[in-house]
């Protein structure tokens, strides 16, 4: 009986292959291939005509043995797939008003901001808030920067007509103190944010515009945390051929300071080598003790970048003016 020993190796084949089949059509292109009427299966199957009576009972025995496991693995492969058939392609958000918005879309500087939290949050940071109307202990002060600093003289800041000298914050590194001043470390937030200086209205340049301000407090943080997450984040929103560097440079809240670098197909494109986007640097002890937290247990960095600055870069767009003016002919290409 030279064929019976073929029995077990072929049905081994069709059950790895019967679970192995990826769809419906496939499966049944699977079904047909061993036990349709030109199927391997059958074929063997045929051939127990040409054994003698004696040899028939085993033989028929093992043979449909196998038919039933093959039909038993057929029905549950089937199963499962109809299953997978039948649930949805994504998973479900339940929350989504609607397949589509009725009108309009998000705002280019609103998809970009999206994006960069979305970034962090896959990170775990999370997004804090604060007024915009600031006092100038929050914008200045507690953040170390001097009475004889540029950014605190009325030339650079819009300063309301009050007697306690309030002003719309020229920074959102404003929110860092206030996160500090409620919460203990450690911290891991990010910032988004409408920020104002007295910039006159040019390509690059307005009055009011966009910041992402992010501030990590925990024992033992170093720039690599501050380089490794940097990288992270740009690689998400703008592709894998980004390339960052740190340049040393001064702010009254970080020592040591950076300025960030930034530079992909895009920047070369525009004919530059690098781009600076952003200012960081390690959180400096003496911020620390104005809020409260113990600078020798505690360590941390901020940053702050543009928002404009990248969805200029992203979408190409040479005036900053564009996102302001609410024109629909612009708004619609995003
Ligand atoms: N506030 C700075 C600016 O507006 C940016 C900045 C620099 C934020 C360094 C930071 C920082 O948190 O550590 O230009």
């Amino acid at each position: 009986m030279p064929f019976l020993d073929e029995i077990e190796p072929l049905k081994q084949t069709a059950l790895t292959e019967l679970k192995a089949a990826p769809d419906l059509a496939t499966l049944e292109q699977t079904k047909g291939a061993w036990t349709g009427p030109n199927g391997r299966f059958t074929a063997l199957m045929k051939q127990m005509g040409t054994l003698s009576k004696e040899e028939k009972p085993a033989a028929g025995k093992l043979i449909n043995a196998a038919k039933l496991e093959l039909e038993a693995a057929l029905a549950a492969r089937r199963e499962e797939l109809e299953l997978k058939a039948a649930l949805p392609k994504e998973p479900t958000d339940f929350t989504a008003p609607g397949r589509r918005r009725a009108l309009g879309k998000l705002h280019p500087l609103t998809q970009v901001t999206d994006d960069i939290v979305r970034a962090f949050r896959k990170i775990g940071f999370a997004v804090a808030d604060g007024p915009e109307i600031e006092d100038e202990y929050h914008c200045f002060d507690a953040l170390n920067t001097p009475a004889d600093h540029p950014a605190r003289d009325s030339q650079d800041t819009f300063y309301l007509d009050t007697t306690d000298k309030r002003l719309l914050r020229t920074h959102t590194s404003s929110v860092q103190i206030r996160v500090m001043e409620k919460q203990a470390p450690p911290v891991r937030i990010i910032v988004p944010g409408r920020v104002y200086r007295r910039d006159n209205a040019d390509a690059t340049h307005n009055p009011t515009f966009h910041q992402i301000e992010g501030l990590y407090v925990d024992e033992h943080v170093t720039v690599g945390d501050l380089k490794g997450t940097v990288k992270f984040v740009f690689k998400e929103l703008m592709g894998d051929d980004v390339k960052i560097r740190f340049r040393p440079h001064y702010f009254s809240y970080t020592e040591p300071s950076y300025e960030i670098d930034f530079t992909n197909a895009l920047v070369k494109k525009m004919g530059k080598d690098w781009l600076e986007i952003a200012g960081c640097g390690m959180v400096h002890p003496q911020v620390f003790e104005t809020v409260g937290y113990d600078s020798k247990i505690w360590t941390g960095w901020a940053f702050g970048f543009g928002i404009e600055r990248i969805a200029m870069l992203r979408y190409d767009i040479n005036d900053i003016r564009l996102f302001y003016e609410n024109d629909a002919r612009f708004l619609r290409q995003f």
